[in-house]
């Protein structure tokens, strides 16, 4: 394990069979040796800078089924909302009020998102605040609408490849979805000039080491500027409500790989590792995540955007939020910074 991690923090590279064993062969030494290296080499980049998105949750309609997921279109007990340009504006003025200074649009698949509707959003969004970037985190759409949205001034787009398993993502996805499409969106995106994030859930049902493995070397080769990964947890109105939730110890374990595979990529601690624990997000900065995205919806919709039970942060005012980030990463050390937070290039 030691001369594995060695190499990986060298080389930035394994076999798909040696991140397989990294997975299968973790302890308490590994994990505390990958932290350790993990940590100093995100310091060296970004210091003790931990960057901030303010997340606007703008619609919870989904045309998507994916079995995992709380707001796909099957579940009938989800109350559905969309927010209007208006709605979606006065979040991003009031983010900007505090400090943010990158907006993340996310949502379900919702065709009331047509490329003029989302397009002029992101127009106005970019007229009025020049110095923040948007962020679109919409789902699967054609070459030409990533194409006019980024014209539009979108800057960068999250779609995570849920894992780079073509089996794997069959078992989560109903047939209407394919993996081809999904990675095929991710290279259009890059293509097009997006800083682009992919990324997966830890401990989603049927999801062995081995498939870990080809998602590290996806990240390892698709050279993401970011990457979003966060434990699988059950919601009660999907497929996989009997099914565990993904831990804490694998999430943090990997990010701190992932780190050490891609030094400068934009990794954060996210809202579901906050869930599975009181403390999840300050425990992945501490494993080599540096990125936090605090919640800026309208506290009138965000317990409706519930993709997994028991969700964080669904009953406080976004001000709450960000002081509740702020005062979090000062207490481990870190201090959140105002700014636009781009993925260092130069390393
Ligand atoms: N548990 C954890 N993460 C989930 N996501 C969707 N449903 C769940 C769940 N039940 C993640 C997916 C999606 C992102 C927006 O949220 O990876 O891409
Ligand atoms: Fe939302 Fe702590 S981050 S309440």
């Amino acid at each position: 394990m030691r001369e594995l991690i060695r190499r990986l923090s060298e080389t930035h590279s394994l076999s798909v069979d040696e991140y397989e064993s990294l997975i299968t062969g973790r302890d308490e030494e590994s994990a505390r040796l990958l932290r350790t290296l993990a940590v100093k080499v995100r310091r060296e980049i970004y210091g003790n800078s931990v960057y901030v998105r303010g997340l606007i949750e703008v619609s919870n309609i989904c045309r998507n089924d994916c079995y995992y997921c709380g707001i796909r279109r099957s579940n009938g007990n989800v109350e559905r909302y969309r927010l209007s340009h208006d709605e979606i504006l006065a979040c991003a003025d009031e983010g900007y009020g505090l400090g943010f200074r990158t907006f993340v649009l996310q949502g379900g698949e919702d065709s009331y998102f047509s490329d003029e509707v989302l397009g002029g959003i992101v127009r106005d969004i970019k007229a009025i605040h020049p110095d923040c970037a948007v962020t679109l985190s919409m789902g699967e759409r054609s070459y030409d609408s990533y194409k006019f949205l980024r014209s539009c001034g979108a800057d960068r787009y999250l779609l995570r490849h849920e894992t780079a398993d073509r089996e794997h993502y069959s078992r989560l996805h109903p047939a209407a979805m394919s993996w081809e499409n999904r990675m095929n969106c991710l290279r259009k995106l890059r293509e097009l000039g997006y800083q682009v994030g992919c990324g997966f859930m830890v401990g989603s049902p049927y999801q062995t080491a081995r498939n870990i493995a080809e998602d590290l070397k996806f990240v390892e080769t698709f050279r993401p500027e970011m990457c979003g990964i966060g434990p699988f947890i059950p919601h009660k109105d999907t497929p996989f409500r009997d099914f565990p939730a993904g831990t804490v110890e694998l999430t943090c374990y990997l990010l701190s790989v992932i780190r050490l595979i891609h030094p400068a990529v934009l990794l954060p601690a996210t809202t579901a590792l906050g869930t599975v624990d009181p403390v999840g997000r300050e425990k992945g900065i501490m494993a080599g995540a540096n990125v936090v995205m605090p919640n800026l919806s309208p506290v009138n919709v965000r317990k409706k955007y519930e993709l997994y039970d028991n969700k964080i942060c669904t009953g406080e005012e976004s001000a709450q939020c960000r002081e509740c980030l702020s005062n979090r990463m000062r207490r481990i050390g870190y201090e959140i910074v105002a700014d636009r937070g781009d993925f260092k290039k130069a390393v």
